[in-house]
């Protein structure tokens, strides 16, 4: 299953290391390339030849050994990860990454890379729910590091509670199902909007929002990471869009409409993340508005509503819509979910802190037609995104079952 595949294993100094040997043999048995970074603790618990027997590579401890002139070792191994996992880790290596600590070859190469992570800690339960610990762990979360949770039982220290390392079984599956996404929505089609509408009023001034577009960026991103195929229609953003997909610029909730429109017949899935202008100016200016008297009266128009309009055409496409709300969230998140057709709704309080507007969090509560089917904590936009896009490949599953009569 992972054949192909580069993971970083990183082995951090507690008494679990050793079933780092174990992870790595597995690794490398169900076909992937590992090579093993320890920290010098690590090294204190396990040979670092059992490792670099098992994974048939060096064993990278300290930074400024430099094997090879023609790359800088912690850069490379981050480049050429398709995914690191940690195993264990300790309260001090999740505590440095968590703060961008880089003091050691592992926390150096995690510093520099962007790929996946995960994690699986390994401590006294004590120092497990320390709130440092929960701190870091959150904070890690919400920047979209996946875990595989400690198990209960004997722990070294004499305790019998949560703590210890996963099984190295577990852990691989947990690295198996992280790669089997990538198949989830492999020959599908998916239009994801993005960012906030711009309606002009003359030539310099104009109505928008707030929207920075990163959520439906990492909604885009995620569905291409599950192998679709992405066209992503991007108002005004303040982010950086994904790599690999389809990229349409408009500005206005008119153009949105007519590039969605134009592209609706030929998609399987259609997410609406952009924040689209319920109004605009009756009169576009063609010359700056000059001063005149003490105030001034914009007259403002409807526009359309482009999820409406999608949810009246729609033949067998899923429709994803957003509802950003201030106060009765389910309420208004199945009103717009009926009223406009769609197949799941996905609600965020853009009143609450960590959600909504701009930063790179969301608190997302997802809406079906059987009312609410999940409730998120805050998490990083990447992460909902993963989510949205794992639950949509589900029901697109189920609805493909359903039209076949299964
Ligand atoms: O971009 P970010 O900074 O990351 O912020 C993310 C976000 C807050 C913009 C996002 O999470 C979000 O909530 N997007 C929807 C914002 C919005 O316009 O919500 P709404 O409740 O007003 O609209 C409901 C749905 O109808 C949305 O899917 C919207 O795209 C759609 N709509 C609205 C008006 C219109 N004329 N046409 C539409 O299609």
């Amino acid at each position: 299953m992972l054949k192909g595949k580069s993971i970083v294993l990183g082995i951090t100094g507690g008494i679990a290391a050793y079933k780092g040997a174990a992870l790595c043999s597995k690794l490398v048995q169900a076909g992937a390339d590992v090579k093993v970074i320890m920290t010098e603790s690590a090294a204190k618990f396990i040979a670092p030849l059992t490792l670099q027997t098992l994974s048939r590579h060096p064993v990278y401890i300290d930074t400024f050994e430099e094997r090879d002139p023609s790359v800088v070792a912690h850069i490379n191994l981050a480049d050429q990860a398709d995914l690191i996992v940690i195993a264990p880790a300790t309260a001090n290596t999740i505590g440095k990454i968590a703060n961008g600590l880089a003091d050691d070859m592992l926390s150096t190469t995690m510093l520099a890379a962007t790929c996946p992570v995960l994690i699986a800690p390994a401590m006294n339960v004590h120092m497990y729910e320390h709130p440092a610990v929960v701190r870091n762990l959150e904070l890690l979360a919400e920047r979209g590091a996946m875990f595989v949770e400690p198990g209960t039982g004997q722990l070294a220290c004499g305790y019998v509670a949560k703590g210890r390392l996963a099984e190295p079984e577990d852990i691989v599956l947990a690295v198996e199902a992280f790669f089997a996404q990538g198949d989830l929505l492999a020959g599908k089609k998916v239009l994801v909007t993005a960012g906030g509408t711009i309606e002009r009023l003359d030539p310099v001034r104009y109505l928008t929002n707030d929207s920075s577009g990163k959520m439906g960026f990492a909604i885009a991103e995620a569905a291409r990471a599950m192998g679709a195929q992405v066209t992503l229609i991007a108002g005004r953003t303040a982010a950086q869009p994904p790599a690999g997909v389809e990229l349409v610029r408009v500005e206005s909730a008119e153009q949105m409409l007519e590039a969605v429109t134009s592209r609706f017949d030929a998609v399987d899935i259609v997410v609406k993340a952009a924040a689209v202008a319920d109004y605009r100016p009756v009169k576009q200016h063609d010359k700056k508005l000059k001063k005149n008297g003490e105030s001034l009266t914009l007259e403002l128009e409807r526009t359309t509503d482009i999820l409406q309009t999608l949810g009246q055409r729609k033949k067998g496409q899923l429709l994803i819509g957003f509802a950003a709300e201030t106060e009765q969230v389910e309420h208004y998140a199945m009103d717009k979910l009926k009223r406009k057709n769609c197949d799941l709704v996905v609600a965020n309080d853009v009143s609450a802190e960590g959600a909504g507007f701009n930063g790179d969090t969301n608190i997302v509560q997802l809406f079906g037609p059987e009312g609410l089917i999940e409730s998120l904590p805050m998490l990083s936009k990447r992460e909902v995104g993963r989510r949205i896009m794992e639950i949509a490949s589900d029901r697109l599953k189920s609805a493909c079952a359903r039209g076949r009569g299964e």
